[in-house]
């Protein structure tokens, strides 16, 4: 991350940034406090009305195997538990971002399955480096390019243009944002995790994910989004993937075996499969 006193003046100048709900704020961080209790969380879902949809939704999918049974919030909170609350909000939270008339569009849509494709890769990695931290590993891959976002929405074209750039020159996103900003989507996005008061980690994977060596905290999960966001990246682009636009540290690609082929291909096989089971639970009436 580079640029962050600067990125911080530049967020209190901003008119336009992403908006977070303050009930879906406060869920976020009740659903990672192990002192809240199961009533607490479905209060502040239910002040929600698309939060509530979303977790009775989820909680009567045939993926938890009690198809329209679950017909309270309390229910569905003690069904699902706190961790895949967590993951609702967090998905409530980027939808809201992504659904703004200047990200309709291939950029809203690509970031759209960007976050959650990084989210299945960095919980795939979890399920077999640190199974007990699966769920936290998908909520960090959801929100991690939560500078960019505020970045799309704060400048639009002009941002679009750095991105554009950056392709074209097949330069990491990050120095063009610092060519043409001063500072990075990691700084900016860290500055806002930080006003919003989001959880330790996610600040940490929000401001580090690029270089996880400086992460402050949490270092593990800043690199399993590391390795995710590189995943998808390779996986999304194909023939066409530069591994000088998206790098991945040398320590980390060790750790998570990013060079057996096999383990890749099983890796990009499993995040498709639970990408539509996830994707039908979530759309289930
Ligand atoms: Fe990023
Ligand atoms: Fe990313």
């Amino acid at each position: 991350m580079e640029g962050y006193e600067k990125a911080e003046k530049v967020l209190e100048t901003l008119q336009r940034l992403p908006a977070m709900s303050a009930p879906v704020l406060k869920v976020i961080q009740l659903a990672g406090d192990p002192d809240a209790s199961a009533e607490e969380l479905a209060d502040s879902i239910r002040s929600e009305p698309t939060l509530t949809a979303d977790v009775l939704r989820v909680a009567n999918s045939a993926y938890y195997g009690v198809p329209g049974q679950v017909t309270t919030v309390r229910m569905g909170v003690i069904l699902l538990g706190m961790a895949t609350i967590r993951s609702l909000a967090m998905m409530a939270a980027a939808h809201t971002w992504l659904d703004q008339p200047e990200l309709h569009g291939r950029r809203g849509r690509e970031m759209w399955d960007h976050l959650l494709t990084t989210a299945l890769y960095a919980s795939e990695l979890a399920r077999k480096y640190a199974p007990a931290f699966q769920e936290e590993a998908f909520c960090c891959g959801l929100l991690h390019d939560l500078g960019k976002i505020a970045l799309m929405t704060a400048l639009g074209k002009q941002y679009d243009n750095t991105l554009t750039a950056a392709a074209q020159r097949r330069m990491p996103d990050v120095a063009a944002e610092r060519m043409a900003f001063g500072f990075d989507h990691e700084a900016i996005g860290l500055a806002l995790a930080r006003k919003w008061k989001l959880p330790e980690m996610l600040c940490d994977v929000i401001g580090f994910h690029h270089d996880p060596r400086h992460a402050e905290h949490k270092r593990d999960f800043v690199e399993f989004v590391h390795a995710a966001d590189y995943l998808y990246w390779k996986q999304a682009l194909g023939e066409n993937f530069a591994p000088e636009r998206w790098p991945v540290e040398e320590e980390v690609a060790f750790k998570f075996e990013l060079n057996d082929p096999t383990w890749l291909q099983y890796l990009n096989e499993a995040v498709e499969k639970t990408k539509k089971e996830f994707l039908s639970a979530l759309m289930a009436a």
